[in-house]
């Protein structure tokens, strides 16, 4: 039995050899992957972090559609040089709503997981129209049309019921009212104590400088203004340093 299970037996014996690596590297896998399995969630809870917004959601589907994720990351690295140019590194509960998650894999352009506030609406607007004209050099193509686009957003309670199935927690009643919130946040004039009960800290105003339309340019705006401004990292720090 010894000689049989002796080192020399393994490596003379490819059928045996073979076995005994999947033994042992079913072990590792096993070790890794079981406690998933018991575990709720591997994501940390992080106060201050929602599903978006209809309108920030419509925005978002346009920077997907556009491939803006092409040369835009979203994800501060824990690097100090990162951390000094962009803000505080990224949390995992801050990409939990995304699907797909937009970290990216290349940076054309600066990241932009916490561009949210860092510039005007009005900014913003000249900037995708025509990025010369505020940054010049800006090698970023021109997306003037989306300024002309009437935003085609179908019926954004499907669109939110979809992402429920995913396990975005979508209730009910923020299902239905899915559209009237959508109008209401791009609307300056609108009631919006129901949106901002629902979404803390959205932001409803009239994004794209033309309040007598929606257009692609409000949802755009609306998206990239709340990119990275859900969590108080300044009401968190004490915190963290207690710990
Ligand atoms: C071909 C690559 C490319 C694509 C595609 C692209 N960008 Fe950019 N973007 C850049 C570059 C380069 C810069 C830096 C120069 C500038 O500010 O224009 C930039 C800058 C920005 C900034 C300013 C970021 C900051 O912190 O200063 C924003 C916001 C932005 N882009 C949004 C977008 C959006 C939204 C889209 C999709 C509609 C998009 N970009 C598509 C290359 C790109």
């Amino acid at each position: 039995m010894a000689k049989f299970f002796s080192h020399r037996t393994l490596e003379k014996n490819v059928t045996l050899l073979g076995v005994a690596s999947f033994v042992a590297v079913a072990i590792g896998g096993i070790v890794e992957i079981a406690p998933l399995f018991w575990i709720d969630s591997t994501i940390e809870q992080v106060e201050g972090v929602r599903p978006y917004t209809p309108l920030e959601l419509a925005g978002r589907n346009i920077y997907v559609r556009e491939g803006c994720y092409s040369c835009h990351s979203q994800m501060v690295r824990p690097f100090r040089d990162e951390v000094e140019r962009y803000g505080h590194y990224s949390l995992a509960a801050e990409s939990m709503y995304d699907r797909p998650f937009q970290w990216g894999s290349k940076r054309t352009g600066p990241d932009l997981a916490r561009v949210g506030g860092r510039y005007s609406d009005e900014w913003h607007v000249q900037h995708l129209k025509d990025p010369r004209a505020v940054v010049p050099g800006s090698i970023m193509p021109g997306y003037a049309f989306l300024a002309d686009r009437p935003l085609d957003q179908g019926d954004m309670r499907r669109h939110l019921r979809a992402q429920a199935r995913l396990g975005v927690p979508y209730d009910d009643a923020a299902i239905a009212a899915a559209n009237d919130d959508l109008k209401a946040q791009a609307d300056p004039m609108g009631d919006h104590r129901a949106l901002a009960a629902r979404y803390p800290k959205a932001q409803a105003r009239d994004f794209d400088g033309d309040p007598s339309r929606l257009t692609e340019m409000d949802a755009l705006v609306a998206y990239l203004q709340m990119l990275g401004t859900l969590v108080d990292f300044e009401a968190a720090a004490p915190q963290e340093k207690a710990r």
